[in-house]
């Protein structure tokens, strides 16, 4: 177990371009780290997250820009459209770069990984699709989401893809390639944050008012993306030594609003 570490770290960060992923991003180069940012565009390294290829192209570019070796990784990149791509990029798009990039940070003297779930990951549902991410198929879990969204029940996909990364990181986490390893594996459970991708989905003020009532936070309402941001650096610093396995829930108090006083 390693707590120090270089000064400078290198860490590959997904969905550097916008949002949450681009406020990590920058916090982690202030303090002087070495960041390789994915996106679609305006990044280091340009892939597209919700294919297989892609994803084995941003390893790959990754890998070589990094010289085989990363002290963390943190995926960010996502999207919340009522559509299958959003299991591909959510879940696939989080797990196989993770899985992808593991033998870089095993080679790192203290190695963190960490990924963005959701508040909503706490819903239940759509469990063909949940299985399937789980069991590794997506075939089946895209074939899967296509049937709910032609049922019309397009908007149980993006709870879909962050139940089941909550899910993932739990029974990863503990195994030999990654607790076995000395790598800490996280995610965060953000509740409504303040980025492009809420603004898409909260124009009119009767969109505000549903998202506020469908994550309610008590404790300083909607967070900027630096807060989310704060706490993956830490999941991710030499700091964290013992965390692993967790969703940490960055929304204001809303898990314990929506899951209630007893749920442990
Ligand atoms: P954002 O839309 O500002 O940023 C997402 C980034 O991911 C963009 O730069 C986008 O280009 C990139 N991306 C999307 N699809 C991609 C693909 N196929 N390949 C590569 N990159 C891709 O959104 P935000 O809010 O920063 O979201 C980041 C993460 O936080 C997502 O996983 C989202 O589900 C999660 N989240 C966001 C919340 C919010 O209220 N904004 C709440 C809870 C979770």
């Amino acid at each position: 177990m390693t707590t120090t570490a270089p000064a400078q770290r290198r860490v590959a960060v997904t969905g550097a371009a916008s949002g949450i992923g681009r406020a990590v991003a920058a916090l982690l180069k202030d303090q002087g780290d070495d960041v390789i940012g994915v996106d679609l565009k305006d990044a280091d390294v340009c892939a597209d997250l919700g294919t297989p290829a892609g994803r084995q192209e941003a390893v790959r570019a990754v890998l070589e820009r990094s010289g085989g070796v990363l002290d963390a990784v943190i995926a960010c990149a996502g999207i919340s459209a009522q559509v299958p791509a959003t299991i591909a990029v959510n879940y696939f798009g989080v797990t196989e770069i993770l899985q992808g990039l593991r033998p870089a940070l095993a080679r790192a003297d203290a190695p963190r990984a960490a990924f963005v779930g959701s508040i909503v990951g706490t819903k239940t549902g759509a469990d063909d699709v949940v299985g399937a991410c789980l069991a590794g198929d997506e075939p089946a879990a895209l074939a899967a989401a296509a049937a709910l969204a032609q049922a019309g029940a397009g908007r149980a996909l993006y709870p879909a893809s962050k139940a089941a990364l909550a899910r993932w990181v739990r029974r990863t986490a503990v195994s030999d390639a990654w607790a076995g390893a000395g790598i800490p594996l996280n995610a965060v459970g953000p509740g409504v944050v303040l980025t492009p991708m809420h603004a898409a989905v909260a124009v009119t003020e009767e969109q505000r008012r549903i998202v506020a009532q469908a994550v309610p936070m008590p404790l300083n309402g909607p967070a900027e993306p630096e807060v989310v941001a704060r706490a993956l650096r830490w999941l991710t610093g030499v700091e964290n030594t013992h965390v692993t396995g967790q969703v940490l829930y960055v929304d204001g108090g809303a898990e314990a609003v929506l899951r209630g006083p007893d749920h442990v």
